[in-house]
């Protein structure tokens, strides 16, 4: 089934690259794939793939996000003026 119109990327592409190139987030499969890279309507099903992917991998495969993934902290430069 079609997900991304946009790329047409399946749910079959998603799950191939998950079990082959380790895709783990919805930035990996952006930058894998395409998806939800334009218009953005494929995101909440895209996202519902990729998690049911995620979850049907054994135990030991399971990929921690990478730390590219993590917000990114900013430090706070607010000075106090005295
Ligand atoms: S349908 Fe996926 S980016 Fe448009």
């Amino acid at each position: 089934m079609y997900v991304c119109l946009c790329y047409g990327v399946t749910d079959t592409h998603i799950r191939e690259a998950v079990a082959t190139q380790g895709v783990c987030s919805m930035r990996q499969l952006r930058q894998t794939l395409g998806v939800a890279g334009q218009c953005g309507q494929c995101g909440k099903h895209a996202h519902c793939v990729l998690k049911e992917c995620l979850q049907k991998l054994p135990e030991d495969y399971h990929v921690q996000p990478s730390k590219k993934d993590l917000p990114i902290l900013q430090p706070n430069l607010a000075l106090e003026v005295a």
